[in-house]
This record gives C-alpha cells, sequence and structure tokens, in this order.
C-alpha cells in the first residue's frame, strides 16, 4: 500500500495526503513548515493568525508521529520562536532528542540579540529501539594554511584522521543564497542538510516522508542516498521544479557499499561505522600528529559523483593544462586537469 505513495512528489494540501498515509509505515518525517512571517510562497499566504497557525501546526505534527514508525525519527526545522510551540505539541507524543542549532546568520532584526541559527528538532517515535548511526564531518581548518581551527593541546594524538564525532551545533554548512544555486523559492534549504539527518536515522530504501516538500530537497537528498521518498506539496509550480530536478539525480553518493554526503569535492558527513571500511579510499596522515596540517582527502575524484565534478571544471578555468597521476588502490590513472592553481598543484603532486 505505502509503496503507491514511494518516491512521487504528491501535489495537495499536506492533512489531505496524509490520510492516505498508514500509521507506523515511514522511516523519517521531515518538515520544513512555511514559517509565518510573510514569505512570499506563489500560491499560500503565510500569515495566519497566532492561533490559527499554531493550531494547525498541531495538527500536521500529530500526522508526522502518526505515521512515523516505532524505530522511526522525527525532525522540524524552524525559527527558535515557532519550535518552543512545537516542542510543548511534540513533548506529549514523541520522545525528545534533541535540539539541533544550524548555524546561518540572518538579518538584524532590532534592538534585541541577531538571529544566528535555525533549530531542527530532533524527536523519536518512541523512547527506545530507534535507528540513530554517529556521524562524522571533517575537521575545522583554517581555510588558507590547513592547520586544524581548534588548538587540541596535548591531545592531537586522539583525534580521528577523518574528524570528530557530529555534535548538535552545525556551523559547516551554509544557507542557500547565491541566486545562480536557488530556485525559485523564497526558502530552499541545503540538500547536504537534508543528508545529515538521512544518514543518520535512516538505512538504504527506508523511506523519509516531507508534507512541505518545495522544491525537492529532502526528496533530492533521500534519491541520491539510495532511499525512498514522499513529499507533498500545495504548489504545482515547487511540484514541478522537484520532479524536473529528481529526473537527473542517481542514487550515487556511495563510496564503495557506504553512503555519504558530498559537498563540492569533499566529504561532509559520513558514518562512524563505516569508516573502518571508506578508509582505503582516503589518503590518511600517516602520523596522529600530521592531522593537525594534514586532511585525509579521497585517493581518487572517481569517488566523486559525475554531476559535481563539472564545478570542479569552473573552479579551476582560466588555466593553462597541467597532467598528474593519482594512484588509486592498484590502479593508476592519467588525469588531464585545467589547473593553474599553485594550491591545488601542490596537493595533488605532494
Ligand atoms: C518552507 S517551504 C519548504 C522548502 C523546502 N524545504 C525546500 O528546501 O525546498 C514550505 C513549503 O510548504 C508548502 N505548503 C504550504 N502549505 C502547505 C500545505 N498545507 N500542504 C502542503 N504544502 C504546503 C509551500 O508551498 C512551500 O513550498
Amino acid at each position: 500500500m505505502i509503496n503507491n505513495y514511494c518516491n512521487k512528489i504528491l501535489l495537495g494540501d499536506c492533512l489531505d495526503l496524509f490520510k492516505n498515509i498508514p500509521d507506523e509505515s515511514i522511516d523519517m518525517t521531515f518538515a520544513d513548515p512555511p514559517f509565518n512571517l510573510k514569505k512570499k510562497y506563489s500560491s499560500y499566504t503565510d500569515s495566519l493568525e497566532l492561533q490559527t497557525y499554531l493550531d494547525w501546526c498541531g495538527k500536521w505534527i500529530g500526522e508526522m508521529v502518526r505515521v512515523t514508525k516505532p524505530t522511526g525519527s522525527i525532525f522540524v526545522h524552524n525559527i527558535p520562536k515557532w519550535l518552543t510551540h512545537y516542542a510543548t505539541f511534540l513533548n506529549k507524543i514523541a520522545c525528545f532528542k534533541h535540539w539541533i542549532a544550524w548555524e546561518a546568520p540572518t538579518a538584524p532584526m532590532g534592538k534585541s540579540l541577531q538571529p544566528a541559527h535555525y533549530g531542527i528538532l530532533f524527536y523519536t517515535k518512541s523512547a527506545k529501539g530507534t535507528k540513530i548511526y554517529e556521524l562524522r564531518q571533517p575537521h575545522k581548518r583554517d581555510r588558507k594554511q590547513g592547520y586544524l581551527w581548534k588548538d587540541y593541546g596535548g591531545k592531537k594524538d586522539l583525534l580521528h584522521p577523518f574528524g570528530p564525532l557530529i555534535a548538535d551545533v552545525w556551523t559547516d554548512i551554509h544557507r542557500v543564497r547565491h541566486a545562480s544555486k536557488r530556485d525559485l523559492h523564497p526558502c530552499q534549504l541545503p540538500i547536504h542538510l537534508l543528508d545529515r539527518l538521512i544518514l543518520m536515522v535512516t538505512d538504504e530504501n527506508d523511506i523519509v516522508l516531507d508534507p512541505f516538500s518545495g522544491t525537492g530537497t529532502t526528496a533530492i537528498s533521500a534519491k541520491r542516498l539510495g532511499r525512498r521518498y514522499i513529499g507533498f506539496e500545495l504548489d504545482k509550480k515547487y511540484k514541478e521544479i522537484s520532479e524536473q530536478k529528481l529526473i537527473q539525480v542517481e542514487p550515487n553518493y556511495k563510496i564503495g557499499d557506504s553512503w555519504v554526503s558530498f559537498y563540492r569535492n569533499d566529504i561532509i558527513t559520513l558514518r562512524n561505522i563505516d569508516w573502518n571500511k571508506l578508509e582505503k579510499f582516503f589518503n590518511v596522515p600517516l602520523s596522529a600528529k600530521l592531522v593537525d596540517y594534514q586532511k585525509a582527502e579521497l585517493k581518487s575524484n572517481i569517488y566523486i559523483p559525475s554531476e559535481i565534478l563539472p564545478e570542479n571544471k569552473e573552479e579551476n578555468q582560466n588555466s593553462s593544462s597541467d597532467i598528474f597521476m593519482l594512484t588509486n588502490e592498484n590502479i593508476t590513472f592519467d588525469l588531464f586537469r585545467q589547473s593553474k592553481s599553485k594550491l591545488f598543484e601542490n596537493k595533488t603532486s605532494g
């Protein structure tokens, strides 16, 4: 029954569409609802009376919890003001896990503090038995010199070669600001934000449902990570944009048999339990001390999904030709590259 709705963006009001979804059939629900801040959506008025907005939010939050499996997780993204209300609903029907602070500076709002994060409420359906995986992100480094950003004092020997376990404050994912990267949508989320959540609480082929799909960020993330998706969207134009983008997405965010999240040419999130299998694909610093200035880098670009690589070419344009060799396990690849960047040359030949 649920298969009829999988891998589709369904057009309509989320409360109507939820009626088709059986109880406890979904592994992860994620919502990024309208913020009631008078944003300009094409077919939705984002300015309800306070109580009307909150009553409506209580209804779809209740539906998210109803359809989530006992092993599943529920996420809601919003500004802290609304999350405090959502938490009141959720505390009665689900189990609080974390308030994830996603650093994202916004415009100054007046005489008070400048808002600098969005929140993502993370609840589980059950108190025990939830599917949750620990994640790792790359070490934060100085952009020019490449040294570790933090001084770990005498503890550097204990550092993981790839990077630390991910905590509940996320500072390494930036909002989609640049017009060339945006759809015609007022508040599109970065796909690798969703990748991180999906890698944390689902496995391959699990089902991820987003009742406010927008231009399909959650669906795209789910598809490229080999999960199934269900999106609800009120607006026909946003549904069409999502579908056009989804056609071009492949389930290829994978190295060996481990799913990972890429951002540009780097892996930005991986699962801790996968590191043993992934390590052989990386040039890792040979001693723990070298982690201070040597990043764990993929041995070859062939592991990077092809749709990411053209961006690479753009970044390295205006340059002279340059041939270099990369050793990948037992194979040696000749790669023809367009690069004038000294940094890039040093990195690849060193
Ligand atoms: C904050 S946006 C979501 C953006 C999305 N996360 C993305 O990255 O593209 C909220 C979306 O919910 C849609 N929407 C508003 N009311 C809805 C309803 N009752 N049912 C389904 N979708 C709705 C709006 O059209 C809008 O696209």
